[in-house]
């Protein structure tokens, strides 16, 4: 047992959850796990330990990463969701943490408001990670840094241009450049802005705000975005089509960003919605790149939340 686990047990429930360090540490693991897997190397680190994954929201990319990662490190999965479990049937979330938490070693949690992963993660014997709520997703933010890392060196001092809702991956990406040390140009609708104590930000130096969207983009060195109508604002939808309609990342808006810029988006996308079917099927998108990443990153998170600092 390493002394990270016989200390205190680590959740990721924001991105604020880890240091600059340890990202240093998980994205140069993850640059290693993602080397084997290309190579075929067997790796199984986490032999006989499972992962309780719970989704009360859809999901394609964090069920096949996380499902997909886990057995190719070794170990083995239990999926849940709110219409086959008691959770659905108002068993109490504190409870259902004490009884997932004594069978298996590590949990992952899409849900609806922060507090009822909180709730959770205070009553498990286990790591708790966050992979999705209404206010955050860092499990994709840190897909998309180790990308834009891939691609393009550190982000430590770049741009990023987000076009949009102010919502979970905006909050995400707020923290991220707060804690990593790049600047956040952000465009949302008036209406749907970022709430910075939502966002858990320790003050405004790393954001700019743009009422323009293409002058959000002017210098960036990358431009990403996200779907008008997260889930669970479904209802909102018609509503929210009308606000976004300037909020379309399209080729003018990358042309105003720097010539080497990227294009990211967690997906699932709307092609002619949110991002033009050019640019996100163009030469600057990396979206498939970004997808692929989650499995890696959420590799090398498992791998730090049970096993701490590997070096192997
Ligand atoms: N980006 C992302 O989290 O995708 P899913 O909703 O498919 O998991
Ligand atoms: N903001 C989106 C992200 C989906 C991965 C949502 O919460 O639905």
């Amino acid at each position: 047992m390493s002394s990270l686990q016989q200390n205190a047990i680590r959740h990721y429930l924001q991105f604020t959850d880890l240091s600059a360090d340890e990202y240093a540490h998980l994205f140069a693991r993850a640059a290693e796990i993602k080397r084997k897997f290309k190579a075929y190397e067997k790796y199984h680190p986490l032999a006989d330990r499972t992962l309780a994954m719970i989704f009360e929201k859809a999901s394609t990319r964090t069920r096949v990463s996380f499902e997909a990662g886990m057995y190719q490190l070794g170990g083995s999965v239990v999926h849940l969701t709110t219409g086959d479990s008691q959770l659905g049937r108002s068993e109490p979330i504190e409870d259902s943490a004490r009884v997932i938490s004594r069978m298996t070693d590590l949990v992952m949690i899409r849900t609806f408001g922060q507090d009822k992963i909180e709730r959770f993660a205070a009553h498990s014997r286990v790591p708790v990670i966050n992979g999705l709520t209404n206010e955050f997703h860092p499990c994709q933010i840190l897909a998309d840094i180790f990308t834009y890392i891939e691609h393009r060196g550190s982000i430590q001092g770049k741009v990023v241009a987000w076009v949009g809702d102010g919502n979970n991956m905006a909050n995400t990406w707020l923290q991220a450049a707060e804690l990593l040390g790049f600047t956040v140009h952000l465009s949302t609708p008036s209406g749907y802005e970022v709430d910075q104590a939502i966002a858990g930000l320790r003050s405004s130096a790393s954001y700019k705000v743009f009422k323009d969207p293409q002058d959000a983009c002017r210098g960036a060195d990358l431009v990403t975005t996200d779907v008008w109508t997260s889930m669970g604002y479904e209802a909102e939808n018609e509503a929210r089509k009308k606000a976004f309609a300037n909020w379309c990342v399209d080729e003018s808006m990358m042309q105003a960003a720097k010539p080497d810029a990227l294009f990211m988006h967690c997906l699932p996308a709307h092609r002619g919605e949110e991002v033009s079917a050019e640019v996100i099927d163009g030469p600057q998108s990396v979206v498939w790149d970004e997808a692929e990443n989650r499995m890696h990153v959420q590799k090398a998170l498992m791998e730090f939340l049970l096993l701490g600092r590997v070096s192997a």
